[in-house]
């Protein structure tokens, strides 16, 4: 039998970084998930807000809560104990204040034992990594196209495709990594801007979200990975397999088998011994 695996720390993400080897993170939001993610040998998860629209079926990101985000976060953890959890700060728990950010962050820490948290923006949400950090709390930042931001983005577009706007996403890396930032997300940028982040990283690690293969690892969304999520699947999420094609299959043979009473057969009741069915069917006369 193998070793169960050891908790995967800061220091095993750098070396890992240092070795050239390419980190693995994904998304997930419950128990059984975490659970195969864990068993698949995933380093990172990302309980991200997107929660609010693959598990709630919200529109956004934006009605999502701590509350939710706890919630989910500490049904995670009870499935991936050994990997590095990631929380993702919900709209408005940050943006407001530095205390703010530090104390919806320190949630995440004391209420659902997650290794880091992430926020969204650029330089001006330095201060409020810088806080977090300072607090003694790991801090990630998540540039490009951020999804709590997208109605002033303009939709869920590719970020820094043009030289001035790539300039600002390099500078706004820069100034999160000054902050004190341990990792960034690029999330739909261009592959070579990424490239020219991650080359001038000192101390940061950078991974990549649809921003091509020069990051020092990839995260995707794990319900776009399978075929979870009805509503649209963009360009940058590769489908591992089609498990939502194969639920809707099985639901379908449910509905049927129920119709057609061929579900349930002997092997899926529980019976009861012949003389103890006589003396019931007794008492009852
Ligand atoms: O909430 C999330 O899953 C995210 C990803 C889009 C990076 O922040």
């Amino acid at each position: 039998m193998s070793e169960p695996r050891k908790k995967i720390t800061l220091p095993y993400l750098f070396k890992k970084v240092a070795d050239g080897e390419p980190i693995t993170w994904l998304t997930c939001y419950d128990y059984p998930t975490a659970y195969l993610q864990e068993q698949a040998g995933i380093e990172m998860i990302l309980v991200g807000d997107s929660l609010g629209m693959t598990m709630l079926g919200y529109e956004s990101t934006l009605p999502v809560t701590m509350d939710d985000m706890i919630r989910h976060t500490q049904a995670v953890r009870r499935g991936a104990p050994t990997a590095f959890i990631v929380g993702d700060m919900p709209y408005m728990t940050y943006q407001p204040s530095v205390e703010t950010a530090i104390r919806n962050a320190g949630r995440f820490m004391s209420e659902a034992a997650t290794d880091a948290i992430k926020l969204e923006g650029g330089a001006a949400m330095a201060d409020r990594i810088k806080g977090i950090v300072d607090a003694g709390i790991p801090a990630i930042g998540h540039l490009g196209l951020t999804p709590q931001s997208v109605s002033a983005l303009g939709g869920f577009h590719v970020q820094g495709k043009d030289a001035h706007l790539a300039k600002r996403i390099i500078d706004d890396a820069k100034a999160l990594e000054k902050a004190g930032a341990f990792m960034i997300l690029l999330e739909m940028v261009p592959d070579r801007v990424c490239k020219l982040i991650t080359e001038r990283a000192e101390n940061c690690i950078i991974m990549s979200l649809g921003s091509g293969p020069h990051a020092h690892g990839q995260l995707l969304i794990y319900h776009d990975m399978f075929g979870l999520y009805p509503r649209f699947k963009p360009k940058m999420a590769k489908v591992f397999g089609n498990a939502g094609e194969v639920i809707l299959n099985g639901l379908k043979g449910y509905h049927d088998e129920v119709i057609g009473r061929q579900f349930p057969a002997a092997e899926n009741w529980f019976g009861m011994k012949d003389e103890e069915y006589d003396e019931l069917v007794k008492m009852l006369d």
